[in-house]
């Protein structure tokens, strides 16, 4: 696979990709900016050991381009931007996440990041060293920003379940949980707490073993979770899980997590509606972060994660209503409804 990087630029309508590269700290990457017309693009680090260049530069175009919809679905004055690290084992970690400060520092405000896969509080802290453009975490930060995508999620179920049941009977529910990061792991912790009946995979061993210790969350072999039968499966690891072959495998009735671009397609979120499983559109409910980062960022008050999930739960719901009317899959209604946000908000600012 080469990617003509030109061409997929204007099919989706990508303002600027950077490629970096610092012989110092080895640290090799992509940034880039999907939309900062309507606002400042907002866009995690993401640290992976992908395959080659390819791969990163695609999954960056690919999470930039969620990113302007996850803002213009939660109402954001705001675009869409991703950075990737290709992870490798002679990486000097600190040096890379300064020279990606550097780089957005550059960008002077265009661009500002956060976290994403990879990335930890002690890497971002790193970065704000040499930018302001970046969520740092801490006291002088917008506060928790998992605990705002895990909001998000947890509403997003609820939310999904109410529209299908009428209501959210968290104790007869059986919900399957794909990863156990940052995400994966509150998640579980929540569901648990409000009586549900989880199991969750986890890919890396440890961390699995971790969490059954610490959770008392039952484990699944990673390779059979999408062919548990459960009213939910919740992935919460990296995209692209759901494809032509996984589509079919699955039991559950709804699909809801916290991990960005989880079908491979947006077709797939056609071939699970035709299923009669619900899939609530990832770029509604993994917003929490980013809701709470570019809210403290843009006018600098820290919104409570109640109210985050609130919002997300009321516009899934909202799509979800729409979806059913149409008898359209809601990530078709949500890519929608996304895009005559943005193209309001545009219209707005060409007057002003
Ligand atoms: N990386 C997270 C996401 O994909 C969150 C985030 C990005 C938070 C940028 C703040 C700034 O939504």
């Amino acid at each position: 696979m080469s990617i003509h990087i030109l061409d997929a630029m204007a099919r989706e309508g990508f303002e600027q990709v950077v490629a970096f590269h610092d012989s110092r700290s080895r640290v090799r990457g992509f940034l880039g900016i999907h939309e900062s017309g309507v606002g400042p693009a907002f866009g995690g680090i993401r640290r992976w050991s992908y395959r080659d260049e390819d791969q990163a530069l695609l999954d960056c175009l690919r999470l930039a381009r969620a990113m302007t919809r996850k803002c213009a679905l939660a109402g954001l004055p705001a675009g869409g931007g991703k950075i990737v690290i290709l992870d490798r084992p002679d990486l000097d970690r600190e040096g890379a996440y300064a020279h990606v400060g550097e780089l957005v520092e550059c960008l002077a405000g265009r661009f500002c990041t956060g976290p994403d896969v990879g990335t930890t509080d002690g890497d971002l802290s790193v970065v704000a060293g040499k930018t302001r453009f970046v969520t740092r975490p801490g006291p002088e930060g917008p506060g928790e920003l998992a605990e705002a995508t895990c909001e998000g999620v947890i509403a997003g179920i609820a939310a999904s379940l109410r529209h299908l049941d009428g209501e959210e009977d968290w104790a007869r529910r059986r919900i399957v949980v794909q990863g156990l990061g940052g995400i994966g792991r509150r998640v579980v912790a929540r569901l648990l707490a409000l009586g549900a009946s989880v199991v969750a995979a986890e890919i890396d061993p440890e961390r699995a073993e971790l969490a059954s210790r610490e959770l008392g969350v039952d484990l699944v072999d990673p390779a059979m979770d999408l062919d548990q039968g459960c009213d939910v499966f919740a992935p919460c690891a990296l995209g692209g899980i759901l494809h032509d072959l996984s589509v079919a495998r699955l039991k559950c009735r709804i699909v809801a997590g916290g991990a960005n671009n989880v079908l491979a397609k947006t077709l797939h979120g056609d071939r699970l509606h035709e299923r009669g499983i619900l899939y609530a559109p990832d770029e509604i409910i993994t917003a929490g972060a980013l809701i709470r980062g570019a809210i403290f960022h843009l006018e600098g008050r820290r919104e409570p994660v109640a109210a985050i999930g609130a919002g997300i739960g009321s516009t899934l719901g909202r799509v979800l209503v729409r979806a059913r009317e149409e008898g359209r899959s809601p990530v078709r209604v949500a890519h929608d409804e996304a895009e005559k946000s943005l193209a309001r908000r545009r219209a707005t600012r060409t007057r002003r």
